[in-house]
């Protein structure tokens, strides 16, 4: 037996389903709830125990148990399965565990950290200061076990005390020593940790991988936080902390918020905002952003109200324009920052409300100084800005910045749009005409394949398929596919037409160029894939036509163009999702 089949034989798929998802039994033979993969009010989503699957009726989203872990948690199947076997206490007997390449190493690293913060846990509870610090800070019990805050005690004797409590779970002096949380000093062993209060570190599946120590006492003077050093398993670089238990929150409402400090994002989660995650004293990179939009599109900067907090997302700006993603800036008041702001129990809401687009918040924090720069500084400024709208590839929202640049730098809206035309050469042109010129050399070949596919065989689309097409592709094969479909639904029984005779005669020479070039394979099959690599590959430029087309459409005022362009969209979104590409 496979490591795969060993797993799925050994778990209770409704009891992991339920962890994420409320299902309740209908039936005797299935479980149903709300799709945790799209949104929905009433529950399309259901659990067969008996075949050991899942399977929506809305996104059509299914699988076994392993695929839902790699679904929801964004993971390879092998780390699903181990995920399973940890989060569920399951023994992998030893040849599985060897043909499946399991480390063993990393296990015993995670349990190690976990049953250290444990200890740390249960010592905060002893040690009245450390918890008046925390009750200071306005942290509750509830949130202290949420995030297993702890407290390391100082002095030798509970040094001895924890190694004695990890001897108990089969750890050695070592082993701690090797996760770097002991260190042997000329007079025995120590901790950076003693005497600090503990926030442990989880990966984004809930392993402890490492921890972060704050100073409480008065009179310490030694560095405010100390976090575990860079290793295999803690990388501080790449880590968000909270991201774990913030993973679900962010999916659901597809939004995340990034803050400077753990304190931050524990406040908050405290407060009921659960999308937080913070970085881990490094600057917030484009890898930190890449890996939050894996699960949203559209992240808040919540930084300190400081000038560091603002620098911070200068330098940051600077460097994200050509990810994919809808970055906002949240501003507080003056010398604030989230913790400090909920500790004295202002509420954070109007600030989120209020967040800035980036763009925005860049424009005016420069124009803040513009009026005194150099022209030379001003000219490295404008063509700054210049350059990031130049990376937008849609003409209204290029306008938008162009005049909100405008207004805040004071130049004249003419002046900047002559510049950003010579200086990037870019044309006034339409978004669509846009994607047809670049998107059409790319999509030609997958395009054509497909209509070649479908002069094989005109009845090969499904009603879905027909709108996704009439959508994306682009002028002679979307003429051609139309008069298909136009011809395949007229005469529904009986079409004995060729396909050239349904198609506009001026298009004969073109298709049978594109047949020639796509060879005889017209299986279903081929056809399938084709199908799914256009809507794979392209959805991005298909959603942003069909959102042209619709406000087109509204424009005209033709309202069932307008509701069959949205069914389009939802069906798009639907199967884009159940290809996991969102
Ligand atoms: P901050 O100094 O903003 O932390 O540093 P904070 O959240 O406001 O802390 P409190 O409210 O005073 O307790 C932000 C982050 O930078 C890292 C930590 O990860 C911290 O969460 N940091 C800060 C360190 O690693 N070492 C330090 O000495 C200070
Ligand atoms: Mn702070």
């Amino acid at each position: 037996m496979d490591l795969f089949n060993f797993i799925k034989s050994n778990i209770d798929i409704v009891n992991v389903i339920s962890q994420y998802t409320a299902l309740k039994k209908t039936g005797a033979l299935y479980w149903k709830g709300r799709c945790p993969f799209h949104h929905e009010k009433t529950p399309s989503f259901t659990v067969s125990p008996h075949k050991n699957i899942f399977y929506c009726f809305g996104c059509h989203a299914t699988g076994d148990v392993i695929n839902f872990i790699e679904k929801i948690e964004h993971i390879s199947p092998l780390q699903a399965a181990q995920h399973l076997a940890e989060r569920n206490n399951i023994e992998i007997p030893k040849e599985i565990q060897q043909q499946a390449g399991q480390q063993q190493g990393s296990k015993d690293y995670y349990q190690l950290c976990y049953s250290f913060a444990s200890w740390c846990n249960k010592m905060l509870s002893k040690n009245a200061i450390a918890s008046a610090y925390l009750a200071k800070r306005k942290i509750t019990a509830p949130t202290i076990q949420h995030f297993m805050l702890g407290h390391f005690p100082a002095g030798s004797k509970n040094i001895s005390n924890l190694i004695s409590y990890i001897a108990n779970q089969g750890f050695t002096t070592q082993n701690l020593i090797d996760a770097h949380i002991l260190f042997q000093g000329k007079q025995g062993l120590y901790s950076p940790y003693e005497n600090r209060v503990m926030f442990p570190i989880k990966e984004h599946l809930g392993k402890v991988c490492g921890f972060g120590g704050r100073i409480y006492l008065e009179d310490d003077t030694r560095v405010k936080y100390y976090n575990s050093m860079d290793s295999t398993y803690f990388k501080k670089g790449k880590l968000l902390f909270g991201l774990d238990s913030a993973k679900h929150d962010i999916q659901k409402i597809q939004k995340a918020i990034m803050v400077e400090g753990y304190m931050d994002c524990i406040a908050l989660w405290q407060y009921g905002i659960k999308h937080a995650v913070a970085t881990l004293g490094t600057a917030c990179s484009t890898e930190h952003l890449q890996q939050l939009t894996k699960h949203a599109q559209t992240i808040y900067l919540l930084y300190d109200a400081d000038k560091a907090g603002k620098q911070a997302v200068l330098r940051l700006a600077s460097s994200c324009w050509q990810l994919d993603l809808d970055l906002k800036v949240i501003i507080l008041p003056e010398g604030h920052d989230p913790a400090s702001l909920l500790e004295q129990k202002e509420a954070i809401q109007p600030y989120i409300d209020r967040a800035q687009d980036i763009f925005n918040f860049v424009v005016d924090a420069k124009s803040q100084t513009f009026g005194q720069d150099s022209i030379k500084q001003k000219m490295a400024i404008l063509h700054e800005l210049l350059q990031v709208i130049a990376q937008e590839n849609d003409t209204l929202k290029q306008n938008i910045l162009l005049m909100k640049a405008s207004e805040s730098l004071q130049i004249p809206l003419e002046i900047l749009k002559n510049e950003y035309t010579n200086r990037y050469n870019v044309q006034p042109k339409t978004t669509s005409q846009k994607i047809e010129n670049t998107d059409s050399q790319r999509l030609g070949s997958i395009e054509e394949q497909i209509v070649a596919s479908i002069a094989h065989n005109p009845r090969i689309m499904t009603p879905e398929q027909e709108l996704l097409l009439t959508t994306g592709l682009s002028d002679k094969n979307l003429m051609i596919v139309q008069s298909v479909i136009d011809h395949t639904t007229k005469d529904k029984q009986s079409c004995n037409h060729t396909i050239e005779e349904m198609i506009d005669p001026s298009l004969k020479e073109y298709l049978r160029s594109i047949i020639f070039k796509a060879g005889d394979d017209a299986s279903d099959q081929t056809f399938q894939s084709l199908m799914l690599q256009f809507q794979k590959k392209y959805w991005k430029s298909i959603i942003s036509v069909i959102k042209i087309k619709i406000m087109q459409a509204k424009k005209d005022l033709n309202e069932s163009e307008v509701q069959r362009l949205l069914n389009v969209f939802e069906q798009l979104k639907i199967e884009v999702y159940k290809n996991g590409r969102l």
